[in-house]
């Protein structure tokens, strides 16, 4: 397995996990196999990434347009989140993960829901990784209910316009006080962002990968992040200030 720099990981690591529909389909399997296979993938990255020290992972699980799929397909997946938070729970709180959730809860069904609180309440003050799952989540509707919210404050008085800044909109978002992911994982060959963290986004480090989700593996989670920490992050400096920097 490739050699980490332990002090060089990404502190926010968020992946959208693609391919499980194509995974099935290759192998004449009905997709809904696909996500069953994902979800184990999915265990098996919250343990790497836990287990190396990786503070942050945020998974794609669900988007907003997700929704418009098959009625079945919809309901398999609702199943298999279900299933999944479920099991999840004990290993969550094995190793000290702290759960939270992002997107628009509101349209989830009330029995997810319920289980979601419970999760975010059994591990609440756990102090290892945060495991962030984006349910129901778009990035345009995450920064419109942001606006949403400010324009509220705003109307009631208690917020004047000038005092609208990135930090104050950050805020608003549903990952307030999540630091910005530093490395963006994409399975399976799509090189699209897909309405995915778009503000939090603005200078992550994108890595593509041909493979599937389901195949993806820890060998290939290592590639990823080696491949991050062969990388320069100016962040809109120049080469020069940043080799400044670090020597400091
Ligand atoms: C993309 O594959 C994946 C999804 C839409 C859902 C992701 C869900 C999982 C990985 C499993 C369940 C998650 C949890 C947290 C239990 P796709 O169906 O879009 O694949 P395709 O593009 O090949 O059709």
């Amino acid at each position: 397995m490739m050699e980490l720099d332990p002090t060089k990981l990404p502190r926010h690591l968020a992946i959208i996990m693609d391919g499980n529909g194509r995974w099935a389909q290759q192998r004449m399997l009905p997709r809904i196999v696909g996500h069953q296979r994902g979800a184990e993938t999915v265990q098996m990255v919250v343990d790497q990434a836990s287990n190396l020290g990786i503070g942050h992972l945020t998974l794609f699980a669900f988007s907003s347009e997700n929704w418009s799929r098959p009625k079945p397909e919809v309901r398999a997946l609702m199943t298999l989140l279900k299933k999944y938070l479920r099991n999840e729970l004990r290993r969550m709180l094995r190793n000290n993960i702290r759960f939270n959730v992002i997107g628009a809860r509101d349209d989830l069904p009330p029995e997810i829901n319920g289980i979601i609180d419970d999760a975010l309440a059994q591990t609440a003050t756990n102090s290892g990784m945060v495991l962030t799952l984006a349910l129901s989540y778009g990035g345009r509707q995450e920064i419109t209910r942001a606006a949403a919210r400010i324009a509220r404050q705003v109307a009631e008085g208690s917020l004047l316009p000038d005092q609208v800044n990135e930090e104050l909109l950050a805020g608003a978002l549903d990952t307030a006080g999540l630091p910005d992911p530093d490395l963006l994982i994409r399975t399976s060959g799509e090189m699209r962002i897909s309405n995915f963290l778009l503000w939090q986004l603005a200078y992550t480090e994108l890595y593509f990968t041909e493979i599937n989700w389901p195949d993806f593996t820890i060998v290939e989670l290592h590639r990823a992040l080696a491949d991050f920490q062969s990388r320069e992050r100016r962040f809109g400096k120049t080469s020069a200030q940043i080799r400044l920097t670090q020597r400091s």
